[in-house]
């Protein structure tokens, strides 16, 4: 048996890519503003900037889109993914969204509301980290967020297993400081995206838990990667080595009372999210209330009953071991040879992307002249693979202060879409990249030209100095 198994899938339907020259790539950024979410997709060979939508459906999952139930109410579609997130996580309970954040903006509202009559004056979410439209969300329902992340994971060069986890000792003087009644909820993501796609282990899901439980604060999994972070849980925990992908999801989500998930990312769909409950049902028909004027009536949440179909394939997919295995290991195998080119990277590799730690590459560089945005740039430009920053440009500013908010870290993040590359296509990210750090001290810092007032990397134009 080789020790290295191949993709377990073959290609029925590709897609073509478009080379360009390098002249033509300076236009196409010169003209996006310096920033690359702006070009046009098609104007991108490799597109790393995200892998949530972005993932290859099987044929099983096409398959099913074809006999889906496209009535209004109580479509049979419903019903079936229903009964899939019953049988994968245990909760009865479900609403479907259009997408992750569609969950959390009628759910954390509903938190807030229940935290107040409770007696809090100033509602705050507590997580591991909350993903950038998760922290909005918060804010948007009127609290603030705190998040807990264990100090390991600030350290891209120190090995650590978990570096998705919580400080538990720092949970528990939050919560012993703050004031339980002021905590609306905790929230464990998982993987952990803002750190690195990093894993939490499973004694960590469940003291951090059982210590909200203890204090009557609901626990909501952000369940945007579960089953590579459940994948995780069996390579590195020996007491799971021998248990299923299903039975590991399982035991994490039997620790929560609620569940948020953007479906594009382990699910493997190109729009679909999930708001599901185990047993809160006033708390369910609260955000079933919310659910019909923000996304839809409660069966279908602002998604067509083939995406619905999609989603509850897509889930199951998720689980499969084989397929986690062969996505892990395209992820590792792209981290292994930047890593063996002495490119400091965000160690171990985490499940969804390979995170470059720009601010060592160029330390010179403050970060407020975006030391990860002018790698992204470089790279784009030498060979039309496009990253994104996860530093300084994203945490933006104090809202009161306007103040540059520090960046834990300046990260490029190669975010690896499922199914979609083959390892050749890392190959030639890799080889890319390595050209661009070995010249990274010629590469000139940024400035904005145009800078939103929020949420500025979507839309921000730069210019070099
Ligand atoms: N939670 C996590 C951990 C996420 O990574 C994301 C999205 C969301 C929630 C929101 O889900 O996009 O479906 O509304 N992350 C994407 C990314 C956008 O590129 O990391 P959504």
């Amino acid at each position: 048996m080789p020790v290295r198994m191949p993709e377990p899938f073959r290609i029925k339907m590709v897609e073509p890519l478009k080379t360009t020259t390098r002249e033509y790539r300076e236009q196409a950024l010169r003209e996006a503003g310096l920033n690359p979410f702006l070009l046009r997709a098609e104007d991108v060979f490799i597109d790393l900037l995200t892998d949530s939508g972005t993932g290859a459906m099987s044929d099983r999952q096409w398959a099913a889109m074809m006999s889906a139930d496209e009535s209004y109410a109580g479509s049979k579609s419903f019903f079936r993914l229903r009964d899939t997130v019953e049988r994968l996580f245990g909760y009865p309970y479900t609403i479907p969204v259009h997408q992750g954040r569609g969950a959390e903006q009628i759910l954390f509202p509903c938190l807030v509301e229940r935290a107040k009559k409770r007696g809090a004056t100033a509602p705050i979410f507590i997580s591991n980290h909350h993903f950038d439209t998760t922290k909005a969300h918060v804010e948007i329902a009127g609290a603030s967020v705190k998040n807990l992340i264990c100090p390991a994971a600030l350290n891209t060069a120190v090995h650590d297993d978990w570096k998705g986890n919580f400080d538990l000792e720092a949970l528990a003087s939050e919560i012993e400081l703050t004031g339980a009644q002021q905590i609306a909820a905790v929230v464990i993501t998982i993987t952990c995206n803002s750190v690195g796609g990093q894993p939490v282990a499973m004694d960590n899901i469940r003291d951090a838990a059982s210590m909200a439980r203890q204090h009557g604060i609901p626990v909501v999994i952000d369940a945007a990667r579960f089953s590579e972070n459940a994948y995780f849980i069996k390579q590195r925990d020996a007491k799971y080595r021998d248990k299923s992908i299903s039975a590991i999801v399982r035991e994490m989500f039997d620790y929560a009372d609620i569940f948020t998930m953007s479906a594009k990312k382990d699910a493997m769909v190109n729009i679909g999210g999930l708001c599901c409950f185990r047993s809160d049902q006033a708390l369910f028909q609260a955000a079933q209330l919310r659910c019909v004027p923000m996304e839809g009536f409660i069966t279908y949440g602002g998604l067509a009953g083939r995406d619905l179909e999609a989603m509850a394939v897509g889930l199951d997919e998720a689980c499969d071991e084989h397929h986690l295995a062969s996505r892990i290991s395209q992820v590792t195998y792209l981290a292994d040879r930047l890593a063996a080119a002495g490119i400091p990277i965000q160690t171990p590799v985490g499940g969804h992307a390979v995170f470059v730690d720009a601010g060592k590459i160029r330390p010179d560089i403050a970060g407020h002249h975006f030391p990860a945005q002018v790698l992204v740039n470089a790279l784009y430009l030498e060979s039309g693979v496009r990253a994104t920053e996860i530093g300084s440009l994203m945490m933006g500013r104090h809202p009161v202060t306007r103040e540059q908010e520090p960046a834990l870290f300046e990260l490029m993040r190669l975010t690896i879409p499922r199914r979609t590359y083959t390892d050749n296509h890392m190959d030639f990210v890799a080889d890319s990249l390595i050209e661009v750090v070995n010249r990274a001290s010629t590469l000139r810092p940024l400035d904005f030209e145009y800078e939103p007032p929020v949420l500025r990397q979507f839309t921000a134009r730069f210019k070099e100095i």
